[in-house]
């Protein structure tokens, strides 16, 4: 196995965790309202399931549209800061990741999503094509 194959063995195995866990807790909140109520790294084992809550990003980011859809599907499988840390990009380059999260890894962002999450990336971090 290469290291960037077990590089996202590990994020898809934290994906299905952050998954496992929202369902778990059987409401309709978004996520990062569920993991602002969780006490940091708490982790818990009866019989064969275990779980584990990943403690909360303490993470500001800009105000604008877009920035409860981002927070919410964009920091499923890697970190938020993962994304605002990047270049800034083109319009075209965030269409191009927002499409790639959805399609390839299965990010579940409609299109409407995809659209406000891209403005938003561009609005905070973007540049002139
Ligand atoms: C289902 C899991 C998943 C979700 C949800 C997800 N990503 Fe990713 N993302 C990945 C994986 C896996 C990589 C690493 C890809 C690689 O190394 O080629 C990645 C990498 C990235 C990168 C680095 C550049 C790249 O293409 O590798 C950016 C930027 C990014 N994601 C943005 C986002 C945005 C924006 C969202 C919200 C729409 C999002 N991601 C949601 C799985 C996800």
């Amino acid at each position: 196995m290469t290291v960037r194959q077990t590089t996202l063995l590990a994020l898809g195995l934290c994906g299905l965790l952050a998954i496992a866990d929202a369902c778990h807790q059987g409401n309709n909140e978004a996520p990062h309202m569920q993991a602002s109520k969780v006490s940091p790294h708490k982790f818990s084992h009866q019989g064969s399931v275990r779980e584990m809550s990943i403690a909360p990003e303490d993470m500001q980011f800009p105000q604008g549209e877009g920035k409860a859809e981002f927070e919410m599907y964009c920091g499923i499988c890697h970190s938020l800061k993962y994304v605002t840390a990047q270049p800034p990009f083109s319009r075209e380059v965030w269409a191009a990741e927002v499409h790639k999260m959805a399609e390839k890894f299965g990010a579940p962002v409609d299109s409407a999503n995809a659209e406000k999450i891209t403005n938003y990336l561009v609005t905070i971090n973007g540049i002139k094509p």
